[in-house]
């Protein structure tokens, strides 16, 4: 078979020609043919969505196992009743606001909807790409195109139109080129049949960005590690070992300076390495790819593909892997990376100390802080990321609403007076606050912790409550004499004696501190410096010791 070549890179040049060329894709797809498709993510192979025998040569072309499903793509939210039922409102949610865009909708689905297209499942996947091209020659056709991404089974995806020639050329009746796409990692797939809503891939639309939207999702195992044998994905293509080069892959997870140092340690020379821009140099012997600096994930997800297509050209016959962290794109790059290894990851062993301190108010927690920034520490301030997240979550902030209604003011701002007033008298009332509080914040926390090289501490006042606690390598109880307390707040806040007590009663007490933490730090200090060189020593003993510990155990 010859495949047709339509260069549709320009959509500004000649109107009538490309209406012509996507026409007759259109009607192409609309006899049952196979069309390659530009999008956003990945290329796509397209074929008519609702007609069971030119989905089955998708699969044929692509040699995709029979139970994996494909998606559809649609031009909009208003396509969704015709190939969807039982559609939850977080749908529509979702969908104007990140559609045209890299988001796939797990939803149950219509009859119309063949099981070639669902493999069989009573649920099916719906997704608006954000390619002209592409949503012109959907709009044209009249139907929903099924398309997986248009590589050969278990090779990376297609992030250029000479990709897709390279795989399924001959075998398909037309490649449409739209250029290079512009995200290179496929779409999220979420799974909406279910409460909460469950990421069932990683992609090209962050995860924290829709938990900004509609609050918690859970993750699937599938996205972080390889399944047993007996183990389904909520996802049927998790399962397969995606996306893999001929040599094999491993992965090196960690701080970019540690991972990079390890690729070192282990690469021969004449490897594949990929790595990120700032460590080229280091690899003079091995055959690099750039993914692009560390601190561009956009980039990097645009690369990914192509640096693992490109050592199948070459002749290496081992390839390393540096692995950006868990936050935005990198946890869809990283799955990617990791899928391609058959989840074969090295962790380099960063130096990671993660300090957790806590305490009442008084008692010198900020000097005791102070104390670890001068040995250079860095400090995760719990009560500063919870502003920042709930300032950008319109879930976090519903949520808070309704349990607590008008501590919001007209223009959305929190009135943390009025909110600490409600729960300052009652237990309960601040278990749910809390309840809340952690449910937005311990995903984003997790991934800072994650992320974090070096010596950093978290602050926070309810560190065992939360949860935080387990991602320290030790924990430490900043305490000090009532009395004195009470005196310290009186004068930093200018409040009256009664209350300070009041505040202070309000909160745990230093026994149950001094009961949970690895450690103690008691303040009985009358002055802030003083304590504060109290506290490095204290601290320069304690790291000291959690690095022998690291280093021989
Ligand atoms: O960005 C993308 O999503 C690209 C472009 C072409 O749109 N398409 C793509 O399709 O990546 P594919 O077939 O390579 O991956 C689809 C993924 C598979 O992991 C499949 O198992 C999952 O989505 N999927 C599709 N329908 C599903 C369903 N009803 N339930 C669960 N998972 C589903
Ligand atoms: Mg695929």
């Amino acid at each position: 078979m010859q495949t047709i070549y339509y260069d549709l890179r320009d959509t500004k040049g000649q109107q009538k020609e490309i209406e012509d060329k996507i026409s007759a894709a259109a009607k192409i797809l609309r006899e049952g043919g196979l069309v390659g498709i530009p999008t956003e993510t990945v290329y796509g192979l397209g074929a008519n969505g609702l007609d069971a025998d030119a989905v089955k040569r998708i699969f044929e072309v692509k040699g995709r196992p029979q139970d994996n499903p494909l998606i559809l793509h649609v031009t909009g939210p208003q396509w969704l009743p015709r190939y969807a039922r039982e559609i939850p409102p977080v749908a529509y949610v979702l969908a104007r606001k990140f559609w045209p865009g890299p988001l796939t909708l797990i939803l149950k689905r219509q009859p119309c909807v063949p099981d070639a297209t669902t493999a069989g499942l009573d649920t099916v996947g719906i997704r608006c790409p954000n390619h002209p091209v592409t949503l012109a020659i959907i709009r044209e056709a009249g139907m929903a195109i099924a398309a997986p991404s248009a590589n050969t089974s278990g090779r990376p995806s297609c992030t250029t139109a000479q990709d897709v020639l390279e795989d399924v050329g001959g075998r398909v009746d037309v490649v449409v080129d739209g250029g290079p796409c512009v995200v290179g990692v496929e779409s999220t797939v979420l799974d909406l049949t279910c409460e909460p809503p469950r990421l069932l891939r990683p992609g090209g639309l962050p995860l924290e960005d829709m938990e900004r939207l509609i609050g918690h999702i859970d993750v699937d195992r599938a996205v972080n590690v390889s399944l047993g044998p007996e183990e389904r994905p909520g996802a049927p293509g998790m399962k397969y070992r995606h996306y893999a080069p001929k040599a094999p892959v491993t992965v090196v997870t960690g701080a970019p300076a540690a991972s990079a140092k390890e690729i070192e340690r282990r690469a021969l020379p004449g490897s594949g390495v990929i790595c990120f821009e700032e460590f080229a140099g280091l690899f003079s012997k091995q055959v690099v790819r750039s993914l692009g600096p560390t601190s561009d994930k956009q980039l990097q997800a645009q690369r990914v593909f192509e640096a693992l297509r490109s050592f199948d050209s070459s002749s290496v016959t081992e390839i390393y892997a540096q692995c950006p962290d868990n936050r935005g794109l990198g946890l869809a790059i990283g799955n990617r990376l990791k899928k391609a290894a058959g989840f074969h990851v090295v962790e380099a062993d960063s130096l990671r100390i993660v300090l957790g301190i806590t305490g009442g108010t008084g008692a010198g927690k900020t000097s005791a802080l102070n104390a670890l920034r001068d040995l250079g520490g860095k400090v995760i301030d719990c009560d500063a990321v919870y502003h920042e997240v709930l300032t950008g979550s319109d879930a976090f902030k519903n949520a808070i609403n309704e349990k607590f209604p008008g501590v919001f003011t007209a223009d959305g701002q929190l009135n943390r007076k009025k909110l600490g007033q409600e729960v300052f008298a009652k237990r309960e009332r601040l278990d749910q606050l809390n309840a809340i509080v952690f449910r937005f914040l311990l995903p984003e926390l997790e991934r800072r912790i994650q992320a974090a090289e070096g010596l950093y501490a978290i602050d926070a006042i309810n560190l065992f409550e939360s949860g935080l606690d387990r991602f320290c390598d030790c924990t430490i109880a900043v305490t000090a004499p009532t009395e004195l307390r009470v005196k310290r707040i009186m004068a930093r806040d200018s409040i009256p004696e009664a209350y300070a007590r009041l505040r202070i009663n309000a909160q745990k007490q230093d026994e149950y501190y001094r009961g949970k933490c690895g450690h103690e730090l008691n303040n009985a200090s009358e002055s802030p410096e003083e304590f504060r060189k109290e506290s490095r020593l204290f601290f320069e003993r304690l790291i000291e010791s959690i690095m022998e510990e690291k280093r021989h155990g």
